[in-house]
């Protein structure tokens, strides 16, 4: 039975890695945050106290970094150079940097290579913003998720406050905007929608509507006992 390769992009806070997980959960497959690995190099270059300008510094970074994505039921764990990094590279720190980390050739190139190793086989949901373009142009299935700007920043609130953290809305409605515009506006493996992507508006959908949503267009496409 074929494993489809099911690409998810999308700028921050769309909706991408929370369908991307309970979709992986749904069809048994394995959910690959792509977002998460620059996120590690970002941590990587921040123990190394690399400049990002100095290309022998960062070549000398990426030929030894290692970052393991395990799989687990209460969700993925990040792994980099063996120390658990989950939670670090969520913090506000990262955020900024992996998208400063992000525009870097070199640091595309390694994380490209490590990605297509990953999802060669089949069976992955991997989310992230150049998937569907480059990653994996020829993905059985590729999503576009969208949605405003006010229904993402509430989105990072609501997720820091269920954390215990209180954040400014404000702030985080122009850290998303910078980094849109980060992401859309570099050279390499621009943030856009692939031509053949579907594109869903995730402003006024829940997360079960978002999920269902995807999972009707695969069934749609394929047989139910196709999927595997
Ligand atoms: O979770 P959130 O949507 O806030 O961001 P993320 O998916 O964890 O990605 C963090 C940053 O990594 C993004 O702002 C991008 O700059 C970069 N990224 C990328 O360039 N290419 C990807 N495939 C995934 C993430």
């Amino acid at each position: 039975m074929k494993k489809y390769i099911i690409a998810i992009d999308g700028p921050a806070a769309s909706g991408k890695s929370t369908t991307a997980k309970l979709l992986a959960k749904k069809l048994e497959y394995v959910y690959i945050d792509t977002g998460a690995m620059y996120r590690a190099c970002a941590l990587r270059s921040l123990w190394d106290e690399i400049d990002l300008q100095n290309t022998g510094q960062l070549e000398k970074m990426l030929s030894d970094i290692s970052i393991e994505i395990k799989y687990s039921a209460a969700g993925n764990q990040i792994i980099l150079d063996g120390k658990k990094v989950t939670h670090r590279i969520r913090k506000a720190d990262i955020t900024k940097l992996s998208s400063e980390i992000a525009v870097i050739g070199a640091v595309r190139k390694k994380m490209v290579e490590l990605q297509r190793k990953m999802g060669e086989k089949g069976g992955i949901i991997m989310d992230g913003r150049d998937i569907g373009t480059i990653v994996f142009p020829k993905a059985d299935f590729k999503f576009f998720m969208v949605a405003s700007v006010k229904t993402r920043a509430l989105r990072r609130w609501k997720e820091a406050k269920e954390k215990g953290e209180e954040l400014n809305l404000e702030n985080i409605e122009k850290e998303l905007i910078w980094r849109d515009n980060n992401d859309s506006s570099r050279k390499i493996a621009p943030l856009k929608k692939a031509e053949d992507a579907i594109e869903i508006d995730t402003s006024d959908l829940t997360i079960n509507q978002q999920v269902k949503t995807i999972y009707q267009i695969i069934l749609e496409r394929t047989c139910r006992s196709d999927i595997s």
